[in-house]
């Protein structure tokens, strides 16, 4: 079986980051979301991905390489417009050959896993498997209506009314069937080649198409309360361990990760936490549910239910909670007897000031 990531489109929800930098580089827990998604991926015994990149090629490659640090070997693949997830199924036709394959978004995160789904899938082959989970709203979503033995036997995309609260999430298994799906339909209203469509061609034709419901903790981190969410979930099971360096007036809780070449003095860190390589903190007080990247400097300063990216700063800042600060951003206060707020903000960035 080979893995085809999904990490092109236009990550317009997650703005300004997606600016800069692709959304499935945003860091979660420290460590990139793709990162995340190739490791749960080599979880199944899958080494050969293909990455559709977009703009952002030659930054998720300059990450991730070749794979050999994670165990995998990938091969890019370039897809000039983000057409739809059908669409990089045609893409990577040469790549996949006639292999089994298993489709995953490049911004989705399963941190329970899906071993048990890819075993199912591995049971029967099917044409294809999709995985679903149980939300509030289904509206908003692809919604799958199985029968009892899990047999999907429609799917609705986005239902006024839905029939069942499954919604699709963004890991599917496809046996080679899958290529004359693709190669079957039209572009949606929206001029995307929908892989919903190619699924539904597959259930029209005739073929089998599964379900497994995944029950564990799923985010699509396309929006950042999303990202922060997700933050927070795998904080929790983060292996903690000092490796830099603190001093006596500094008071750290059991589930903290201070990485080497780290320095916290006179400071609380209240986990979970975890702060990057090279980064100083002094005088503040962190966390919890809080990831620092490296080489940041906090001084004087509050920060709570947030992730701060590398190379930031933030000077006496004493009320942050729920924050994304980015990459080198700068976060201070005005000189004493100032009582404006200055803001030199990008586009499309939000601010939220106490009033
Ligand atoms: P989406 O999050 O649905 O789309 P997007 O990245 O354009 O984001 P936004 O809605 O905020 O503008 O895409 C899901 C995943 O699939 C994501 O990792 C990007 C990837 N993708 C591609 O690689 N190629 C495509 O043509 C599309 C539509 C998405």
């Amino acid at each position: 079986m080979k893995a085809l990531v999904l990490s092109g489109g236009s990550g317009t929800r997650l703005r300004p980051f997606s600016y800069s930098m692709p959304k499935q580089l945003i860091p979660i827990a420290n460590k990139p979301v793709l990162e995340h998604v190739l490791e749960n991926i080599r979880a199944l015994g899958v080494t050969e991905i293909g990455i559709i990149v977009g703009g952002w090629a030659t930054e998720i490659a300059d990450v991730l390489g070749d794979g050999s640090r994670l165990g995998v070997r990938i091969t890019y693949i370039p897809q000039e417009k983000p057409l739809g997830l059908a669409h990089c199924v045609t893409l990577a036709r040469p790549f996949l050959g006639d292999d089994d394959f298993v489709m995953y978004l490049g911004d989705n995160m399963l941190p329970d896993g899906i071993e048990s789904i890819a075993a199912d899938f591995r049971a029967a082959r099917p044409a294809a498997q999709v995985v679903v989970h149980k939300v509030l709203d289904p509206r908003a979503f692809g919604v799958a209506e199985l029968d009892v033995d899990g047999n999907v036997e429609r799917l609705v995309e986005k239902p006024e009314q839905p029939l069942s609260d499954l919604a699709l999430i963004g890991v599917y298994f496809f046996t080679p069937a899958i290529h004359r799906a693709v190669g079957a339909i039209s572009p949606s209203a929206r001029g995307e080649l929908e892989i919903t469509d190619a699924i539904q061609w597959l259930l029209t034709a005739g073929s089998e198409v599964k379900a497994s419901e995944y029950s564990g903790y799923w985010k699509d981190t396309g929006r950042a309360e999303d990202v922060l969410d997700c933050n927070r979930q795998l904080l929790a099971d983060l292996r903690p361990g000092v490796f830099g360096e603190t001093d006596a007036a500094s008071e750290l809780d059991e589930g903290v990760r201070i990485e080497p070449g780290a320095r916290v003095l006179r400071s609380r860190i209240e986990g979970p936490v975890v702060v990057g390589s090279g980064t100083v903190i002094e005088d503040s007080h962190i966390g919890p549910n809080t990831s620092i990247g490296r080489d940041c400097t906090l001084r004087g300063t509050q920060v709570s239910e947030s992730i701060v990216m590398d190379g930031a700063t933030i000077s006496q800042v004493p009320g942050l909670q729920g924050s994304l600060i980015g990459r080198n951003a700068t976060v201070g206060t005005t000189p004493e007897q100032d009582p404006h707020h200055r803001l030199v903000v990008g586009d499309h960035t939000r601010i939220e000031v106490a009033a």
